[in-house]
């Protein structure tokens, strides 16, 4: 087995895009990343807010806390042997995926503006959340999981280490995972090594990683990355305009799809040009439908999904096929899900000033040659 230092990012594919050095920041091109249905470890998208802690698996301690009956404090291996290991394929989504086409609205200059290869699926394997917290007890009262990384954070000022919550009903569903293992090997350091937490359906923002934490309570984490960050507010809205308490708290990953080719600006052959791209929804929701359109919007053509067996927490592969004329064409994919709900046209209507859950239609520019 790979033995990599707990400091340093594992070494990751030259062809991966790095958007900050320090906290280390990247994403996969989108040709790469529609190569496997499960994302390779060294393509995989890597969203840190802070450095990377030092992690000594041999004192490294989880606790569970809080509103539980029995409070917790495992080793590794006591996690690895005390619960049953359990394997889930499942993608983890950014929420500012797809930034750059909001920021190209209304600029945000402090922000990553990530493309749309934050996004990745892996083969997690870990003890189940649910047993966890079986283990624990968890009270009545309890209404959120509440989860804490060794981490410190660098954006808020305030130092604080790195957390998240998710409803309790979420913890204690099958989808929740505390990982150990990503693509049949130990965590790499970047991806949250010795443990994380995979919430299936979830944005990545409450997948927290380098986990030491579980604290079971009434409300939901007051962490800076739940309570001013990964929240939702209206277009109108600014950063100085909006009331912090209020805003939605992103959970389930927002209905989306994505052209990964042709690549934007591509030269191509007239005749029949293949479009492939993925398409995820978050929560209990599948991607029932992908369409494609050559003339921005007026027509659509029904991409065919690929079939990789029955992964409800993890993205879809589609696929289609246009017969292009010489000409200029602006290449377009829209998802419709199980409840019926379908992305938005523009990215004007879901511009949010933290630049989160761009859902809108993704546009790619084409010139076709005769
Ligand atoms: N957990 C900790 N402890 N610290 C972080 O900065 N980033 C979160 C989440 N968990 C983060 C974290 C965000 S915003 C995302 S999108 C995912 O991790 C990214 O996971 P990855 O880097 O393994 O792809």
């Amino acid at each position: 087995m790979t033995q990599w230092s707990t400091t340093d990012p594992s070494p990751k594919h030259p062809g991966v895009m790095v958007r900050q050095e320090q906290p280390f920041n990247a994403e996969t091109p989108l040709s790469l990343l529609r190569g496997g249905y499960v994302t390779p470890r060294e393509l995989f998208y890597v969203r840190n807010h802070g450095s990377l802690p030092a992690v000594d698996p041999a004192t490294y301690r989880l606790t569970v806390s809080g509103l539980v009956e029995r409070p917790l404090e495992l080793t590794l291996e006591r996690v690895r042997s005390e619960f049953p290991r359990v394997e889930m394929v499942a993608t983890l989504y950014c929420a500012g995926n797809r930034r750059r086409e909001l920021a190209e609205v209304r600029a945000m200059p402090e922000k990553i503006p990530w493309d749309a290869g934050a996004a990745g699926n892996a083969h997690w394997a870990g003890a189940p959340l649910r047993e966890v917290l079986r283990s624990a007890g968890v009270r009545e009262e309890a209404r959120h999981v509440a989860f804490t990384g060794l981490d410190k954070e660098e954006e808020s000022g305030m130092g604080s280490n790195y957390g998240g919550s998710i409803p309790v009903e979420k913890g204690t569903s099958e989808d929740v995972l505390l990982a150990y293992e990503m693509n049949g090997e130990p965590l790499a350091p970047e991806h949250g090594f010795p443990l994380r937490v995979v919430v299936g359906g979830y944005i990545g923002a409450r997948n927290v990683k380098w986990l030491s934490g579980i604290s079971l309570q009434q409300t939901p984490s007051d962490n800076h990355y739940q309570t001013r960050e990964y929240k939702l507010f209206p277009p109108h809205l600014t950063a100085e305009t909006a009331d912090f308490s209020r805003g939605e708290m992103l959970g389930e990953i927002p209905l989306n799809s994505v052209v990964c080719g042709p690549a934007e600006g591509a030269v191509l052959a007239a005749g029949s040009v293949p479009v492939r791209g993925y398409a995820i929804a978050g929560g209990t929701r599948r991607v029932e439908r992908v369409e494609v359109s050559s003339d921005a919007g007026k027509t659509w053509k029904e991409a065919s999904l690929e079939e990789h067996g029955n992964h409800p927490t993890a993205w879809c592969f589609w696929e289609a096929s246009l017969d292009l004329a010489p000409g200029a064409y602006q290449i377009v994919a829209r998802a419709t899900d199980s409840a019926g709900d379908t992305q938005p046209e523009t990215v004007e209507e879901v511009w949010n000033f933290l630049g989160y859950a761009n859902t809108a239609w993704h546009r790619v520019n084409v010139r076709v040659e005769g």
